[in-house]
């Protein structure tokens, strides 16, 4: 898995979701195919440069044509694939239904917990086989990402950026039943996709600052008062949902730049990767 000098320190990657396949707005370079000891990620990354000539790499969670269920995306792969080509902050979309009156379909909210509903059978760890670790995952997004985030919600007109919010990560790819809808309103849960477990634990592990940015497109299934979500609701906001996150990583992308790339005690203090990650025993 060996890549040219020049894409060995690309420290921005974007993960796009349903819907979100490539970026605009940005100086297309080349696409880099990519193989990790855990396989192939679902996408080539496709490396562009920002203005300032900083590279960024973007990788598909679900494929170029979307040929991949949440339960199939070789999350490994996918994460490894872009710490190879040096990233050290991920921002990771994610089309999700909305569990609260308040956040509205084309709404964005900036997660800050998670609660796990995946049934254990994607492969969730970079650890095992006589490598042990734990990483803390007490807070499993990252703040500092997330703030910066927040602070570029004027590129986005007529809808919210809400910062914090509890994402449930189920297995799909079937949508919740109106019980369990209703079970993870009760629990805390805000907003509900099938991708938020294990790409975060991978991402914590790999010591990449992540952060993960839902885009609603549904109330999911516990108003009763409407038909349960159905692909035929969420299809048409989804084109919507990828301009708005193009038009947010545009706006933000130089502030991340100047974090990134500036100097060595500037990136570790923003990405945290200094006594944060106690990833080994
Ligand atoms: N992705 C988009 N809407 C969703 C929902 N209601 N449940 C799970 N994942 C989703």
């Amino acid at each position: 898995m060996s890549v040219k000098p020049e894409f060995k320190d690309i420290r921005i990657g974007v993960i796009g979701g349903t819907g979100f396949y490539n970026l605009k707005g940005l100086k297309p370079i080349t696409k880099l195919d990519i193989d990790t000891p855990w396989g192939k990620p679902s996408s080539p990354l496709f490396i562009s440069e920002t203005e300032s000539g900083h590279k960024i790499a973007f990788l598909a969670r679900h494929g170029e044509n979307h040929e991949r269920l949440p339960t199939e995306v070789n999350f490994q792969a996918n994460i490894a694939a872009l710490k190879h080509v040096g990233v050290r902050v991920v921002i990771a979309f994610s089309a999700v239904g909305s569990l609260r009156e308040e956040v509205r379909p084309m709404d964005f909210v900036i997660p800050d917990q998670i609660i796990d509903r995946t049934k254990g059978i994607r492969k969730d760890t970079y650890f095992g086989n006589g490598l042990t670790g734990h990483a803390t995952f007490g807070d499993p997004y990252h703040e500092p990402v997330a703030q910066l985030i927040k602070a570029h919600e004027a590129a986005l007109e007529n809808m919210k950026l809400i910062k914090g919010g509890t994402v449930v990560a189920i297995e799909g790819p079937l949508f919740s039943t109106r019980a369990e809808s209703k079970m993870y309103r009760l629990w805390g849960g805000d907003i509900i996709n099938m991708t938020a477990v294990p790409e975060a634990k991978l991402a914590r592990e790999a010591e990449i600052a992540y952060q993960m940015v839902c885009m609603a497109t549904d109330y999911d299934s516990w108003r009763d008062e409407e038909a349960s979500v159905s692909t035929t609701d969420v299809l048409p906001i989804l084109k919507k949902n990828s301009e708005n996150a193009n038009k947010l990583l545009v706006s933000l992308l130089p502030a991340l730049v100047e974090k990134v790339y500036s100097d060595q005690q500037t990136l570790e203090q923003f990405t945290g990767t200094s006594g944060m990650f106690k990833a080994s025993l």
